[in-house]
């Protein structure tokens, strides 16, 4: 018994064992950003509308050699939420400016056709970003504003980051003074879904957003709540204590026959897993399904899949990186691939890039959570690993990508006025 235990410890070791170390790529004191202009830059300063403490970077995400981060807006003082960059150094810069995506236009505070607070986006094989915005502003601190509804926004990143859908939560889903759109996964399947987590305070859960219906609903669990005996952790001598509900998602591969989705509060050790199926039927007794799948040595924040079922996720109290190899394993099987205790501090968020690198944003947020960041020394780090030519779970094992559904631009658009101007020859037809 012992030897079979020993053989598979090892075999699965070796699945994993085609990283690389994982190496600084870009790393920052603070998140500045490419100005219109230098009096801009000086207003912003001036009026408060730039705070370069208050912008710390976390979500990633990469499409055809740019690098797309997110700036929450946690505090005041952030003045692009959605930026971009180029994916490698230019000129050995390896802390550039930002540039706000699409525009400057799209980055108002208090302009709902814009983005509010953009934490997380994903971006499919087709090159369109779901990209969430939860409406709030300054959640972090006394000042907390919700401006505008929670919304999901697709852009065209092959056409200027054009709008080709923008779908605004209703109030059962996605409370307007309560909602956290934290994390999102996408599914090529049934015209397309999105499986997103909300870790509101109010009413946490993981909404499905069907594209093709343009509709939505939330599964609710007592999975998807945060875990008290679990909301206080030390980061680097930092004490945090925080009750996150649920927060990490990810969905087991195109090439998995009953994709599974899996999730985690941010304040627990355990992950969960529920069957798409359930929530694409949206089964009433949906939580019968779900699944605890075993306890990790610590709390984590993003996590991600690969093609291949490998689950990579953060430990957050232990500044390392884990990955768990789902097909070898359906109960949890942690491996610790890398651990650095100054350069993986906060492991918040993973990304694949089309070579076979995996991506992680470190963001040491306990300094920020705690408003200890010293913009003199580097506080945010982009690291990277050659991971053996892994694609992400939209991708077939084979790395090729499912057919995607096709999103059309406006068209709700052109409907809704052909529906007004119905209704008016209607109401004066029968007056
Ligand atoms: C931000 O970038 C601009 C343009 O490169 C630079 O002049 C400025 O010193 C940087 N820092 C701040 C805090 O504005
Ligand atoms: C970048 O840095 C490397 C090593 O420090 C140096 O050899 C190279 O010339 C630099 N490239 C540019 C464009 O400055
Ligand atoms: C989807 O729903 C939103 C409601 O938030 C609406 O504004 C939009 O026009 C709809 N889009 C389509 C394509 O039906
Ligand atoms: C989902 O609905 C389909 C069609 O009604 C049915 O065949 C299938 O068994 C359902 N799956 C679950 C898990 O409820
Ligand atoms: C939208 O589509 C999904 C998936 O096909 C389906 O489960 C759901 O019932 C549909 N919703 C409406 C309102 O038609
Ligand atoms: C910030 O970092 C600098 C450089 O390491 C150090 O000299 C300074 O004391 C630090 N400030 C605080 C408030 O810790």
């Amino acid at each position: 018994m012992l030897k079979l235990v020993t053989i598979f410890v090892v075999l699965v070791a070796a699945t994993l064992a085609v990283h690389d170390k994982f190496r600084v790529e870009f790393q920052w004191k603070y998140i500045n950003v490419t100005w219109p202009s230098e009096d801009a830059r000086l207003a912003a300063l001036q009026n408060e509308e730039y705070i370069p403490e208050n912008n710390a970077i976390a979500g990633i995400k990469l499409w055809k050699h740019r690098m797309y981060l997110t700036v929450p807006r946690w505090k005041n003082g952030v003045p692009v939420t959605l930026g971009v960059t180029s994916a490698t150094p230019q000129n050995n810069v390896t802390a550039p400016n930002l540039e706000p995506y699409p525009n400057w236009e799209m980055q108002k505070v208090g302009n709902c056709k814009a983005f509010q607070f953009v934490q997380s986006m994903e971006i499919d094989p087709k090159g369109r970003m779901w990209v969430l915005d939860t409406g709030r502003t300054a959640t972090m601190t006394l000042e907390a504003k919700a401006r505008c509804t929670p919304r999901l926004v697709i852009l065209d990143l092959e056409n200027d980051g054009k709008v080709l859908r923008s779908y605004e939560f209703p109030e059962n889903v996605a409370p307007k003074e309560s909602a956290y759109l934290n994390d999102i996964v996408l599914d090529h399947r049934e015209g397309g879904i999105a499986y997103i987590t909300d870790n509101g305070k109010e009413d946490p859960g993981i909404i499905i957003y069907f594209l093709q219906n343009n509709t939505s609903w939330k599964f609710r669990h007592e999975s998807t709540n945060a875990e008290p005996e679990f909301t206080g952790f030390m980061v680097a001598n930092t004490r945090v204590t925080e009750s996150v509900h649920v927060d990490g998602i990810a969905l087991s591969p195109a090439s998995a026959s009953d994709r599974l989705v899996y999730y985690t509060p941010l304040s627990s050790l355990h992950f969960y897993s529920v069957p798409t199926s359930v929530l694409i039927n949206r089964t009433e007794t949906a939580g019968d399904y779900v699944r605890e799948l075993g306890r990790r040595t610590s709390q984590t924040d993003g996590i991600a899949m690969s093609a291949t079922g490998v689950l990579y996720y953060g430990l957050i109290a232990d500044d390392a990186i884990a990955a768990w190899d789902t097909k070898q394993s359906d109960a949890l099987m942690q491996t610790v691939i890398s651990r650095d205790h100054r350069l993986t501090q906060w492991p918040d968020t993973f990304a694949f890039d089309e070579e076979g690198y995996l991506w992680c944003v470190t963001n040491s947020l306990q300094n920020f959570i705690n408003n200890k960041v010293n913009i003199s020394v580097p506080n945010y780090r982009i690291i990277k690993s050659q991971n053996g030519g892994l694609k992400s779970y939209q991708y077939f094992e084979n790395g090729t990508a499912p057919e995607l559904p096709y999103i059309a631009a406006g068209a709700s658009q052109i409907t809704f006025a052909f529906a007004s101007c119905l209704t008016i020859l209607l109401v004066s037809i029968i007056q």
